[in-house]
């Protein structure tokens, strides 16, 4: 089974810049379309949340008409930059997604089973779970045991060493990590936020951070680091289940010179 990631799209309403820089809709659809064009072609997109930039109406419009034109099946889960609501409202065909409240959610019927734990906080950045968030995971681990599973959640639970976005991380991930410990089927916990690939062994499994379709955040680990971002290539990661183990490739979308005739 292969299951493509992208992140952070930040999409705007139709016509406007992101933060009034940067097309992130006509990135967004770059995205699509080299998802459209991997061979083979991904089982599932997954959307690990900052759909939208604003959580508009006329974001969700804009969003909407885009992921119309990506083939694959996707599941879309909130960011903090999202209206959780809004999301489940403008996407009436994706029932997975409660109506109103955290939209966490399992899927199954696929080799991998998918986990969303939504750790948005309305109106805050940073990410967090209350205990029915935690009781709601420990069960849908419990109904998973046995199969692969992923978890996706789009704080991560780890620092980056980025100090102006490890204050916006997921806030008490002991709790988090707690329950994911106690099961061996977690392959993965997928998250996105940070607009940066990056990996880190936790709680007995691996976080994998997803760079964003839009732009990325600066690789700046000194303390007092000033936030900034940068248009560097962005990507999405292909998580492969083949053999009973996962593989992660990191896949830029964009034109890039070649092929040469070596390799
Ligand atoms: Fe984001
Ligand atoms: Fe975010």
């Amino acid at each position: 089974m292969l299951l493509a990631q992208i992140s952070d799209l930040h999409v705007r309403p139709e016509g406007e810049l992101y933060k009034g820089v940067v097309d992130s809709n006509a990135m967004c659809a770059a995205a699509i379309e080299h998802l459209n064009g991997l061979d083979p072609r991904p089982d599932l997109v997954l959307i690990t949340g900052d759909l939208v930039d604003e959580g508009q109406e006329a974001e969700y419009e804009s969003l909407r008409s885009l992921l119309a034109r990506l083939k694959p099946p996707c599941l879309l889960m909130p960011g903090n930059h999202d209206d959780r609501d809004a999301l489940a409202r403008w996407f009436p065909e994706h029932a997975y997604l409660p109506a109103r409240g955290p939209k966490h959610f399992l899927i199954e019927g696929h080799a991998v089973r998918l986990v969303a734990l939504d750790t948005t906080v309305p109106a805050q950045h940073h990410g967090d779970i209350d205990d029915a968030g935690l009781r709601w995971l420990d069960g849908a681990l419990r109904a998973t045991r046995g199969v692969p599973t992923i978890v996706m959640m789009h704080h991560p639970p780890i620092a980056s060493g980025i100090p102006y976005l490890d204050k916006y991380m997921c806030r008490r991930p002991e709790r988090i990590a707690a329950v994911i410990a106690r099961f061996e089927h977690v392959e993965r916990v997928l998250c996105g936020h940070v607009h940066r690939p990056i990996q880190q062994r936790w709680a007995g499994t691996l976080v994998c951070c997803s760079p964003s379709t839009a732009t990325q955040i600066a690789l700046c680990l000194r303390p007092h680091a000033p936030p900034a971002s940068f248009s560097e290539p962005p990507a999405c990661l292909l998580h492969w289940w083949r053999g009973g183990v996962m593989l992660t490739h990191t896949s830029y979308i964009g034109r890039f010179a070649g092929p040469y005739p070596f390799a």
